[in-house]
């Protein structure tokens, strides 16, 4: 690795499951729905809708149960899912915050590493608001930019250039596998919070951010 390539200047965050437990309701509701056209999903099955888009996971759903159903309903049934996730999120109380997140971001601005925000959801700003911690985030990319979401590199690719930080000087937290094949793709480092199982191909994983410090990041990569 080059020295160039051995420093780290921007961290880029993922916002389900890594900075709040809203991955929860986005499985409560898509298996609310499930079971409302006949399937079901499994805790198992709901690892491969995260970090994917509301569309791409339906559309997983879909194939795993063998429904097929036109454009029409899709849409339609994938407005219910919002709905109901959206209720479950606007009851949300600032505790949901994960343990461990607000303190790594604020540590990471004290220290001039650049923040940034790469969901693919939708509701992320919404959800940054209700927490009130939208204003941690230098930039904050969410679904409502991208054409692709990951496992494709777009959304962390347009995090960095809109912070105007090289790739291979950004550093993602990611809790799903599509997340951490999306940040190596970008040519980023990454750490998986979860299981190694699932998220083996990050460059480390810790099942949560409870313990992690900036000091643990900096012994990982030096910093700028
Ligand atoms: C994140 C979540 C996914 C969710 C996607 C779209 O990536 O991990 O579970 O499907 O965002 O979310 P949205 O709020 O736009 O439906
Ligand atoms: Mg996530």
């Amino acid at each position: 690795m080059s020295a160039r390539e051995s420093i780290i200047s921007a961290a880029i965050f993922d916002l389900d499951g890594v900075i709040v437990d809203t991955a929860k309701y986005h499985y409560l509701a898509w298996k609310k729905l499930a079971n409302e056209i006949g399937t079901d999903l499994s805790v198992e099955e709901n690892e491969r809708l995260k970090g994917v888009s509301r569309m791409d996971s339906l559309d997983i759903i879909l194939s795993l149960g063998g429904l097929q159903f036109s454009e029409v309903e899709k849409v339609a049934m994938a407005d219910k899912k919002n709905t109901w996730f959206v209720d479950y999120v606007n009851q949300m109380k600032p505790d949901e915050i994960l343990p461990g997140a607000k303190n790594l971001l604020e540590s990471c601005r004290a220290n001039g590493i650049k923040v940034a925000l790469g969901s693919s959801s939708k509701n992320a700003k919404a959800v940054l608001d209700l927490l009130k911690i939208a204003h941690l985030f230098d930039v904050i990319v969410d679904g409502t930019m991208i054409k692709k979401s990951k496992p494709d590199p777009e959304i962390f690719l347009l995090g960095a250039s809109l912070l105007n930080i090289p790739p291979d000087q950004c550093i993602v937290f990611e809790d799903a596998e599509a997340g951490v094949e999306a940040a190596l793709a970008a040519n980023m480092r990454c750490i998986g919070l979860g299981s190694p199982a699932q998220l083996g191909k990050a460059n480390l994983v810790i099942p949560d951010l409870k313990n992690f410090t900036i000091e643990d990041m900096i012994n990982l990569v030096p910093i700028h």
